[in-house]
């Protein structure tokens, strides 16, 4: 409550969020805070069911907490309506998770074009704009393929353009390199803080990657259901 006044331009402001599943059983997150201030990259890491995934539902407008405070790009999360809720998960958060979630019978230029059907653009900028973005994820090459015909590594590509497709201020990315390989997983990583330094973005991604959280600017550790405080912000 009294941390309302201190939240300064974070762009991401959590206090004491609290969320629960099954009628209380299950603790998700137990008073988390965390500010995330515009631009930065952060990486996310604790042990599996610390919440991680949890956070981003609640960061996403996905799910909502159950208590504490979280402002998004000056918005309330608590009290937004459906609508104020869908229009923000269009335009202000893009995301992308461990597996791609393409749609399977869709060519990737057309995964890249569904997040812009709802917003009103013109159907000849929106293939210009899908063409640019899997050009920025290196793949235009590929874009009559279906997603069955490429890499994992490719698919995943292939998702974070579409995350991007209407140039969200914030990508989550829910351990996007989780089911590639080491090296492909690396090479995903390369690209996204290659994609976070050209526009501009806040990134946040959930990594068990201590390797790949390392080139995160601030590493946040979480531990059932909070973030542990760290004396100072490590800066690379
Ligand atoms: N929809 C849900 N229903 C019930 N329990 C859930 C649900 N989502 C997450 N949980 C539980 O909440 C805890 C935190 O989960 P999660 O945020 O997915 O952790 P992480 O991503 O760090 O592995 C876990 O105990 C998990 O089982
Ligand atoms: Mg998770």
């Amino acid at each position: 409550m009294s941390d309302q006044q201190t939240n300064g331009q974070a762009l991401i402001h959590a206090r004491g969020l609290v969320k629960h599943y099954e009628d209380g059983r299950v603790v998700a997150l137990d008073g988390l805070d965390l500010d995330i201030a515009a631009g930065e990259f952060v990486a996310i890491c604790g042990p599996s069911g610390c919440g991680k995934s949890t956070l981003l539902h609640m960061i996403s407008g996905i799910d909502r907490p159950d208590r504490g405070q979280l402002m998004v790009a000056g918005r309330d999360l608590a009290t937004m309506s459906g609508g104020e809720t869908d229009h923000y998960r269009a335009t202000v958060i893009g995301l992308v998770f461990q597996l791609h979630n393409l749609l399977v019978n869709l060519t990737a230029l057309e995964n890249v074009q569904v997040p812009m059907l709802t917003t009103g653009i013109r159907p000849r900028e929106r293939v210009e704009r899908a063409r640019d973005l899997l050009d920025r994820v290196g793949l235009l090459h590929r874009e009559n393929a279906l997603p069955p015909t490429l890499s994992g590594g490719e698919r995943q590509r292939v998702a974070i353009a579409r995350a991007l497709a209407n140039d969200p201020r914030i990508l989550l990315a829910d351990e996007p390199t989780g089911a590639l390989d080491s090296k492909n997983g690396e090479r995903l990583f390369e690209l996204l803080v290659e994609l976070q330094r050209n526009a501009d973005m806040t990134l946040v991604i959930v990594t068990h990657d201590q390797h790949l959280a390392d080139q995160a600017q601030r590493v946040v550790h979480m531990l059932d259901g909070r973030a542990i405080p760290e004396p100072d912000a490590t800066t690379r």
